[in-house]
């Protein structure tokens, strides 16, 4: 249990516009992994805000079948924000009309700290930060354009000598985005490296709007360490909550002061089955999305799996050879028996039954 102290009391709500968030976690929007499936455990869990994989504004547009299939989102998740990208600040805000109309989002986030080149390169995602005047000009269409509560997503900078976050912040802030959700990395570095929280706690001084951190949260003690350390309105998840959904409900436990029992092999287990399993029901609805699809719903499911299934089994000894024979594993079953092999290895359940 981590000790409750002043630097983790549990942090007022977050307000962003109309919308109010209790408990101010937000799960990041990660591509390839914040489908609805992990976004509904992660909420049940104690995710006060869960956000979509980046969708592309010309996608949503032609409500291209793959975009549609990312903007999938039920009752139980919410609130959930939908995170856009796109360089034409017009594009963008019809984009962002087209997704409230949907009627299932609670904001609308825009992404300006992608550093993917296909991203990149047509002038969105990180690219954004160049022109501070576009990214203003964008949030004050989009605002124009919905009533939905409009937030950014950025970093501190391209590379060391662009580090151009409190002109960038300034900016969004100016254009009217009602949250800023810093990754404070580079985008030169990707997703490594130390992230720098002295840059997020002065950006935090400099703006008036809630500011939530992300980067550099690796486990529940690192959320009150961050606000501690930067003054934060909220804290933002990535890549700790794979494998992990339980940290939102750790981080809530650490900020009022109660233990948080840790999970149980039986727990891990059942919380495996339920995502597998929601994942393939998901892939099932996919598949009228679609059409051409090399693999079956469950054989997609299973190998879209691998990166939750890898972190949720993270640390036990027989997570070597499940890595190894991966590309063996095609239904729910092959998946449950390879879990059971990792949680409990077979000499270990023998020596049980023989009750040695
Ligand atoms: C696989 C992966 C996919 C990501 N996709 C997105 C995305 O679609 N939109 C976005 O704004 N950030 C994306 N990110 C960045 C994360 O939202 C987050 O900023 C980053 O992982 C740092 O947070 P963490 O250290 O808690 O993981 C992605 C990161 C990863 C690892």
């Amino acid at each position: 249990m981590v000790e409750s102290t002043e630097n983790n009391l549990k942090p007022p709500p977050l307000r962003i516009g109309e919308l109010t968030i209790d408990r101010p976690t937000v799960l990041a929007p990660m591509a390839g992994l914040t489908d609805l499936p992990f976004r509904l455990l992660c909420a049940r869990h104690g995710c006060g805000l869960v956000m979509t994989e980046v969708v592309n504004a010309q996608g949503v547009l032609r409500a291209s079948s793959q975009t549609m299939c990312y903007l999938e989102a039920c009752a139980q998740e919410r609130p959930v924000g939908a995170q856009l990208y796109g360089s034409d600040p017009q594009v963008m805000a019809e984009a962002a009309a087209r997704i409230e109309a949907l009627g299932r989002f609670d904001l609308i986030d825009i992404n300006c700290g992608c550093p993917v080149p296909k991203i990149v390169n047509k002038g969105a995602g990180v690219a954004l930060m160049k022109q501070p005047g576009i990214i203003a000009e964008m949030i004050r269409l989009i605002r124009a354009a919905v009533d939905l509560p409009v937030t950014a997503k950025t970093r501190i900078g391209l590379s060391p000598d662009e580090v151009n976050i409190s002109e960038v912040a300034h900016a969004i802030e100016e254009g009217g985005a009602q949250m800023l959700a810093i990754h404070a990395r580079l985008a030169a570095v990707k997703h490594s490296g130390p992230a720098d929280w002295d840059l997020m706690a002065l950006i935090k001084s400099q703006r008036q709007i809630p500011i939530v951190g992300n980067g550099g949260i690796e486990c529940a003690a690192d959320a009150g360490a961050m606000r501690a350390a930067t003054g934060v309105d909220g804290v933002m998840i990535g890549r700790a909550a794979v494998g992990n959904p339980w940290i939102f409900e750790e981080i809530i436990a650490m900020w009022e002061g109660r233990s948080f029992k840790p999970v149980s092999l039986e727990d891990r287990r059942r919380m495996i089955e339920e995502h597998l399993l929601n994942l393939i029901a998901h892939f099932e609805k996919k598949s009228e999305y679609h059409k051409r699809r090399r693999y079956g719903s469950e054989q997609s499911a299973c190998r879209h799996f691998r990166t939750h299934l890898i972190k949720y089994l993270k640390g036990h000894p027989g997570i070597g050879k499940l890595i190894k024979h991966l590309e063996d594993i095609h239904s729910a079953g092959d998946v449950m028996v390879a879990v059971d092999d990792v949680l409990w290895p077979k000499s270990c359940s023998e020596q049980l039954a023989s009750g040695a």
